[in-house]
């Protein structure tokens, strides 16, 4: 077996359970490649013995402020905390941006003699990093314009229960580089899995973004390809994910966006050319029959449900990382 390349042993040198607890979430990419699979191992040990954990967050106080609308971060960071003994605080933030009423600092000032851990949903990235400079309880990023971390865990996650290791796995992203898809490329570096995304022209990942993945892949021994053809960039993946062609807050480019994304469009022709066993993936909500087909969608290839499933497990591996209870209860 090759051992870990030495940057990677250097960035793993403190014990994940150590490391991790009382730190932010911002980015995917604020884990070490052994922080990352250590959260991920935790997670699947979560999802097989989920009473050795019942009461592992006894009374520990999550609170989240949500700017956008959600079904699954919103609904599976509650059954988490539940699940764990702790209690779950929704603010609905759709209204007014946080920042608004009150300033960042004094709203991190407030809740953290409350609660022991923040939940941020947002349009600007700042919003959180500032959150998380201020507040002294972890902060968790549940997705920003520019990042979705929790997404990305639980849907490597769901990539490890059907094949394993993805150390050489050849995972892909056909759509809008955004920020789902940034989130992915990270995950994809931090665990060896080769990358390649696919966009219209216009709509590539942010090019700090790629260099980030580029830069963590070579550390890992991974590539990171970005390209602007939908058969190339999928022809032998063992994985096939896409999203939405217009993200919340992007609204108003829809119709211009349609026509752009149409030939991009996951559907039994382009599933044809990734390997026979290559599974769909898209973090939902979809919109059918506009970036993935029925057929695809509800096919036997699509995993869309265990990875909402496992948005769960992941996010209560997580949870108990960053509150300090990673180990068994
Ligand atoms: N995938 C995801 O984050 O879904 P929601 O927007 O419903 O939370
Ligand atoms: N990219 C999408 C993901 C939704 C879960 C958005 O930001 O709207």
């Amino acid at each position: 077996m090759a051992g870990k390349p030495v940057l990677v042993q250097e960035l793993d040198a403190v014990a994940p359970q150590e490391s991790l607890a009382g730190r932010d979430l911002c980015s995917i990419a604020d884990l070490t490649p052994g922080e990352l699979a250590a959260i991920l191992s935790l997670a699947h040990d979560v999802k097989q013995n989920p009473a050795n954990y019942r009461w592992a967050l006894d009374a520990k106080q999550m609170v989240m402020f949500f700017e956008k609308a959600s079904l699954r971060t919103r609904l599976t960071f509650e059954t988490a905390i539940n699940t764990l003994g702790g209690a779950a605080m929704f603010v609905d933030q759709t209204q007014s941006p946080l920042g608004e009423r009150e300033s960042l600092a004094d709203i991190a000032r407030n809740v953290e003699r409350w609660v022991s851990v923040i939940v941020l949903r947002t349009y600007a990235h700042d919003t959180i990093t500032e959150m998380a400079q201020y507040a002294s309880v972890p902060v968790i990023n549940a997705l920003s314009d520019l990042e979705h971390p929790c997404q990305a865990i639980a849907d490597f996650m769901t990539l490890e229960e059907r094949f394993g290791d993805l150390r050489g796995f050849n995972f892909t992203y056909v759509g809008d580089g955004n920020n789902v898809c940034h989130s992915l490329m990270l995950t994809a570096a931090l665990l060896g899995a080769h990358c390649t995304v696919g966009t219209p022209k216009n709509y590539a990942p942010k090019a700090d973004i790629v260099a980030q993945a580029r830069a963590i892949a070579n550390v890992t021994g991974s590539n990171i390809t970005v390209v602007n053809d939908a058969v190339a960039t999928v022809k032998g993946a063992d994985a096939i994910y896409t999203d939405v062609c217009t993200s919340m807050g992007f609204e108003h480019e829809a119709t211009k966006r349609a026509p752009i994304f149409k030939p991009w469009q996951v559907n039994e022709a382009l599933m044809a050319h990734a390997s026979p066993s290559a599974v769909f993936m898209h973090c939902l909500p979809a919109h059918r029959n506009a970036e993935v087909t029925d057929a695809v969608l509800d096919g036997p290839q699509s995993v869309v449900f265990d990875q909402a499933e496992n948005r769960m497990h992941a996010q209560k591996a997580l949870l108990l990382m960053l509150l300090g209870a990673g180990a068994k209860a």
